[in-house]
């Protein structure tokens, strides 16, 4: 190997080193590129899911058990939350990083309709994406406090937390919830040196987004081109990866922010900058298809 190589491998950084993390829904998407990326900078992980059979691969794939454990945790359930949260500790002795990142974007009785809304549906939607995060909170906070572990705790939001219409009304509503959620804990915990923040990003082909095709029957989510939002974004068309994702999140993770908190990070290339689906002046002088008149 080149000696410049050597210098370059031996003084990569790793933001993480040291550092325990647990990622609920850590098995796919998001959550699994954010899982090897923390590992690459040093963290060993908790990865608790519900899917068992990618999150055994995953662990395997970043290190195997000295490395990476995999639970199985059902965010709706609490004894889940504690068990992930636990396994952290007795496996790795700390917990230094909590992220809530589980999340669905439909139950079994999607609703085009405020009117015909099953309250299930909403029900379902908000012991994932809110319930689970907040209980995530409360489970990773206490254990953080007894540990006085100034840690950092992050939930994955989505730009449905800021605009509507992109998602049916229980994802768009219990997005919303993850930026109030961030902000109180983030006040109360402040006074623990525990960081309590959000990332927020626009669509990013996982399993999740793909999943929308299954109910609108015309929208076939086929290349990066046709997912929608990605029209707004001008230059930065290209879908989002989960890997993008997963950088703004080893960010908040680390020590690098150390003094954000209750802060939403958005990862949308501008998109929810200017008026969704409106008026777009910029874009328009662009194509000349209307001009300045100075
Ligand atoms: N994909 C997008 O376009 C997008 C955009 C913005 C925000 N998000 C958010 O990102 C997060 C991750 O989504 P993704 O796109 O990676 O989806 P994904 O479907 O690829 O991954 C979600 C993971 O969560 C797990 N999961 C689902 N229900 C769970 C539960 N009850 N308990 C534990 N784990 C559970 C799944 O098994 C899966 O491994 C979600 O909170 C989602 O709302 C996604």
């Amino acid at each position: 190997m080149h000696a410049g190589a050597i210098l370059f491998l031996s003084s990569r950084q790793e933001l993480l080193r040291d550092k325990v993390a647990v990622i609920t829904g850590g098995a796919n998407g998001i959550g699994a590129a954010t899982a090897r990326l923390f590992a690459s900078n040093g963290a060993r992980l908790v990865i608790a899911d519900i899917d068992d059979e990618s999150g055994a691969r995953l662990e395997a794939e970043v290190g195997g058990p000295a490395v990476c454990r995999y639970v199985h945790c059902d965010v709706g359930s609490e004894a889940d939350i504690v068990r992930a949260v636990r396994t952290a500790v007795s496996e790795f002795g700390r917990l230094d990083v909590m992220h809530n990142n589980a999340g669905v974007l439909n139950g079994r009785h999607p609703s085009p309709s405020i009117s015909s809304m099953e309250a299930a549906e909403l029900d379902f939607l908000y012991a994932v994406n809110v319930r689970g995060a907040a209980l995530g909170i409360k489970h990773a906070s206490r254990v953080m406090i007894e540990q006085h572990v100034q840690g950092s705790i992050l939930c994955t939001a989505s730009v449905s937390a800021m605009v509507a219409g992109l998602a049916l009304h229980p994802y768009t509503i219990t997005k919303h919830a993850i930026l109030g959620l961030v902000k109180t804990c983030a006040l109360e915990l402040a006074h623990y040196g525990i960081r309590v923040n959000c990332i927020t990003p626009n669509g990013v082909l996982t399993d999740l987004l793909c999943s929308v095709g299954r109910h609108l029957r015309h929208l076939e989510i086929r290349d990066e081109k046709s997912c929608p939002g990605s029209e707004n974004c001008e230059d930065l068309r290209k879908m989002l990866a989960p890997e993008d994702v997963a950088k703004a999140a080893l960010f908040l993770a680390s020590d690098d922010s150390k003094y954000i908190s209750g802060h939403s990070l958005v990862i949308d290339g501008s998109f929810s900058a200017g008026a969704v689906g409106g008026l777009n002046v910029f874009k328009g002088l662009q194509r000349g298809e209307i001009e300045f008149v100075p």
